[in-house]
C-alpha cells in the first residue's frame, strides 16, 4: 500500500486505495470539461457586452491569472492531500471540525447549482434533438420574422409543462449512467471524447464568423480597450465570471484532484487549465461579436437564453447550411452543460459515498434519483409555477442566485482563510512541490495572494452584490 504523508506527519493518506483518472490527458479534460460550461458560452460574451467589450476581457485576463489561478491551487493542494470529498479532505488533513463546514457548504451550493444546471441543460438538448429533426425551423403560426419566430419558440418551451422536463430527465439519465461508469470509464472516458470535440467545432464556427463582411467591427470592440470604460463594477463583475467559469468555490476541483496521480504538477495543470477555459470564453468572443456587427444584432438579444436560443438561430437563419450550424452549435453547448453537471454532480456523489462507505452505484442513485424531483421544481417555476415566488424570485432565480452569488463566494473566501492560514505548516508547499521533488517559483506569490488579495476582493464582490 503507498502511504503518502501530508505535511502534517501524524496523517498518512492511503493513496493506493483512492481512484485515479488513467492519464494526464484524461485529468485535464475532465478538469477542463467542468470549467467549460454556459459559464463561457452564454455568460461570458452578455458580460463582455454589458461591461465595456475589450476593458472587460483585459480586466477578466488579469482575474483569471492572478486570483483564479491562485484560488483554483488552494483547492487542487486541499483534494489532492486530503485524497477524499470536499467535507471529508478537511478532516483528513486535520482541520478542526468547523472548517468542515466549509467543504458542506461547497456541497450545498453544488447541489443547488445541479437542481437548475439541468434544467437549462435539458434545454440545451432539446434544442439539439430540434436541429436535428428540422423542427427548429418550422413556422410558428402566426410568427413573421426570424427574430419573433426563435423568441415565441423559446418562450413556448421554456415555460412548457412538460417538454422540457422530458429532456431534463434525459439529460439526468446520462449523467447517472455516466457517473456509475465512474471516475476512469465515465467521467474521464467521456471528457476525452467531448472536449476535443467541442474545440472542433468552436474552431469552425471561429472560422466561419471571422470570415463575415462585419467581421472587423466586431473584434475592434471586442479586443481593442477603451481604458475609461475599467470601472470598479467592471471588475466586480470580471471576477464574479472568473469564479464561475472556473468552477471555483463548490467543491469541484477539490473533488478532481483526489483524483489527480501523485506526480502531477499542480501549478502546471491550474495554469493550462486556466488558459484552456479562458480560450474557449476568447474564442465565444471571436464568433459572437464579428455576427453581432455582421447582422446588427441588439444588447438585449446578448442576455443569457435568449443569446443561443433566439439570436444564435437566428443568425444560423442566415447562413448556407442553417441546420447543420444549429446542430454543430447545440451539441457544442450540450456537450458543455453535460460535463459540467457530470462535475458538479460527483461533488454530491463523493460525499455521499466517502462519508456513508457506500458504493458508488448506489451513492450516484441517492444523489441523482432525488433530482428527478427537485429539477421538476425548477423547471415548472420558469412555467406554470412562475408565480410561486421567494424574496420576489422563482425558485429556479433563487436557487440561481443564492447559490452563485452567495454560497460561492463565502465558500471560497473560507477556503482561501483556511489554505492561506489555517492548514498544516508546509501543506500547501509540499503539495505545489509535490514534496520538494519539483521546483515551484509560484509558492510565495500565490500563498501570498491566497492569504490576502483573494479573501479582501472575493469580500468585495459579496458586499457589491448586496449594495446593487
Ligand atoms: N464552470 C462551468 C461553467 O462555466 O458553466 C460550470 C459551472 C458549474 C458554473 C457550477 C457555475 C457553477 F456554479
Amino acid at each position: 500500500m503507498i502511504k503518502f504523508a501530508c505535511n502534517n506527519p501524524n496523517i498518512f493518506v492511503d493513496m493506493a486505495s483512492k481512484i485515479q483518472f488513467a492519464s494526464k490527458i484524461g485529468m485535464i479534460a475532465a478538469t477542463v470539461g467542468s470549467a467549460v460550461g454556459l459559464g463561457n458560452v452564454w455568460r461570458f460574451p452578455a458580460e463582455v457586452q454589458a461591461n465595456g467589450g475589450a476593458a472587460f476581457l483585459l480586466v477578466y485576463v488579469a482575474c483569471v491569472l492572478l486570483l483564479g489561478i491562485p484560488v483554483m491551487l488552494s483547492e487542487f493542494a486541499l483534494g489532492r492531500a486530503g485524497q477524499s470529498d470536499a467535507v471529508g479532505a478537511f478532516g483528513k488533513v486535520g482541520a478542526a471540525r468547523p472548517w468542515k463546514a466549509v467543504g458542506g457548504l461547497a456541497v450545498l451550493a453544488s447541489y443547488m447549482i445541479l437542481c437548475f444546471y439541468m434544467v437549462v441543460a435539458g434545454w440545451t438538448f432539446e434544442y439539439l434533438l430540434q436541429s436535428i429533426s428540422g423542427g427548429l425551423l418550422d413556422p410558428i403560426s402566426g410568427e413573421t420574422g426570424l427574430h419573433s419566430h426563435y423568441a415565441a419558440k423559446m418562450d413556448s418551451f421554456i415555460t412548457d409543462s412538460v417538454n422540457p422536463l422530458v429532456n431534463t430527465y434525459m439529460m439526468i439519465l446520462i449523467n447517472i449512467v455516466v457517473l456509475i461508469a465512474g471516475v476512469r470509464k465515465g467521467i474521464e472516458r467521456m471528457s476525452n471524447v467531448a472536449m476535443p470535440l467541442l474545440f472542433v467545432i468552436l474552431v469552425l464556427f471561429a472560422v466561419v464568423s471571422l470570415s463575415l463582411p462585419g467581421a472587423s467591427a466586431g473584434l475592434d470592440y471586442f479586443l481593442h480597450p477603451d481604458f475609461s470604460k475599467i470601472t470598479p463594477g467592471v471588475v466586480v463583475n470580471a471576477l464574479g465570471q472568473a469564479f464561475f467559469s472556473l468552477s471555483l468555490g463548490m467543491g469541484i476541483l477539490i473533488t478532481y484532484a483526489a483524483y489527480y496521480p501523485k506526480d502531477t504538477r499542480l501549478v502546471q495543470t491550474s495554469v493550462v487549465v486556466s488558459l484552456l477555459d479562458l480560450l474557449v470564453a476568447v474564442m465565444m468572443g471571436l464568433i459572437i461579436f464579428p455576427a453581432v456587427t455582421t447582422f446588427g444584432l441588439s444588447g438585449e438579444g446578448m442576455q443569457g437564453a435568449t443569446l443561443v436560443f433566439v439570436t444564435l438561430p437566428e443568425v444560423f437563419a442566415q447562413l448556407p447550411a442553417t441546420q447543420l450550424w444549429a446542430i454543430l452549435f447545440f451539441l457544442l453547448l450540450t456537450l458543455a452543460a453535460l460535463t459540467s453537471t457530470i462535475s458538479i454532480a460527483e461533488v454530491t456523489v463523493a460525499f455521499i459515498s466517502d462519508k456513508f462507505k457506500i458504493g458508488r452505484v448506489k451513492s450516484c442513485l441517492i444523489v441523482l434519483l432525488p433530482l428527478f424531483a427537485l429539477s421538476t421544481v425548477c423547471s415548472l417555476s420558469m412555467g406554470p409555477w412562475s408565480d410561486v415566488l421567494v424574496c420576489g424570485m422563482n425558485i429556479f432565480d433563487l436557487l440561481d442566485n443564492v447559490a452563485t452569488n452567495l454560497m460561492l463566494p463565502i465558500g471560497s473566501i473560507f477556503l482561501c482563510v483556511y489554505m492561506g492560514w489555517f492548514a498544516p505548516k508546509g501543506m500547501f508547499k509540499d503539495q505545489l512541490t509535490n514534496f520538494g521533488t519539483v521546483r515551484s517559483r509560484l509558492y510565495v506569490p500565490v500563498l501570498f495572494v491566497v492569504r490576502y488579495i483573494a479573501p479582501l476582493l472575493i469580500c468585495v464582490v459579496l458586499v457589491s452584490y448586496f449594495i446593487r
